[in-house]
């Protein structure tokens, strides 16, 4: 077996790699000078299993990805494995109005083209897996983002909504305290609503969960709910750190004590990394490697 590692998870390749006692393959990488990507294999893959980890975000992130399958498949691998750390576009499930795409299938499909199996980290929502046309699994984050956030004291575990709760009891549970969910209204792609709620939050220290950090906008109002309670601290934890839009100083602003996140997108705040749950859920999902 080898690991192909994209330029967007180099850090979830190496873990694997180092994980699993498979080797890297060796490639080139370049861009040309209108910034289309090339990619070359420098090993002789004929016959044999090769997992692509490439996380499909931003855009050229996604046509790197389709490049490195196809230079895979023409080489002759036996099967292809698509590790995609964070499965972008995955937001866009269904159609929410007329005439729009429905991104996170048209995004799927093109992957599913050369590849026998898919693992993607914390899928926005499960059925997303259906849309890849080959076998396709999600794991969790959720066990090392609870770990890490154990070993900093957190006695608190707050959802920013009702769609992000199941994941807070799960790392309460594994933490060992108590969780709450808050209401959320988005109102735009920047804009969201927190109802108030009074939270057993007094003196707490608290982790805001959830499994995207995109604008901030949802953290941020989050955090501002539970400082106006009187929490001690307010940490905030994704499994994907989009980051975008000034979201790094929404949270600042709204004085977060900690913005954790894991490596599907790699970022000043990967403290974390997802290679555990992949590799768990690769040695379950194929009996190709050997632990
Ligand atoms: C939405 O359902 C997701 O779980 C996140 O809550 C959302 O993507 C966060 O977006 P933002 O950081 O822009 O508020």
């Amino acid at each position: 077996m080898f690991i192909l590692g994209g330029t967007s998870a180099k850090n979830i390749a190496i873990n694997l790699a180092n994980r699993l006692l498979q080797p890297l393959l060796q490639t080139t990488y370049k861009r040309f000078p209108d910034d289309e990507f090339y990619v070359r294999l420098h090993e002789n893959i004929t016959n044999e299993d090769v997992l692509i980890v490439q996380t499909a975000y931003p855009d050229p992130k996604i046509v790197e990805l389709l490049l490195l399958q196809d230079a895979v498949h023409e080489a002759g691998a036996k099967t292809i494995t698509v590790i995609l750390p964070y499965f972008g576009y995955s937001r866009q499930d269904k159609k929410f109005e007329d005439g729009e795409a429905i991104s996170a299938r048209a995004i799927a499909q093109h992957i599913s083209m050369h590849a026998d199996c898919v693992i993607t980290v914390d899928p926005h929502k499960d059925h997303v897996l259906k849309f890849f046309t080959v076998p396709a699994y999600g794991c969790s984050a959720v066990s090392t983002i609870a770990q890490y956030l154990k070993e900093k004291n957190i006695d608190f575990v707050l959802a920013p909504d009702k769609g992000a709760k199941e994941r807070a009891r799960e790392a309460a549970t594994l933490i060992n305290c108590e969780y709450d969910y808050l209401e959320k209204t988005r109102i735009d792609g920047t804009t969201v609503k927190i109802t108030p709620k009074e939270l057993d939050a007094r003196g707490r220290h608290v982790a805001i969960i959830d499994d995207i950090i995109s604008t901030g906008s949802t953290m941020a109002h989050s955090i501002k709910e539970l400082k106006k309670q009187g929490a001690a601290s307010v940490s905030v934890a994704c499994t994907h750190g989009l980051f975008v839009s000034g979201a790094k100083e929404k949270l600042l602003a709204a004085k977060c004590d900690e913005i954790i996140s894991t490596d599907t997108i790699e970022t000043e705040y990967s403290k974390v990394s997802a290679a555990d749950c992949i590799a768990e859920t690769l040695l379950k999902t194929t009996k190709r490697i050997k632990n």
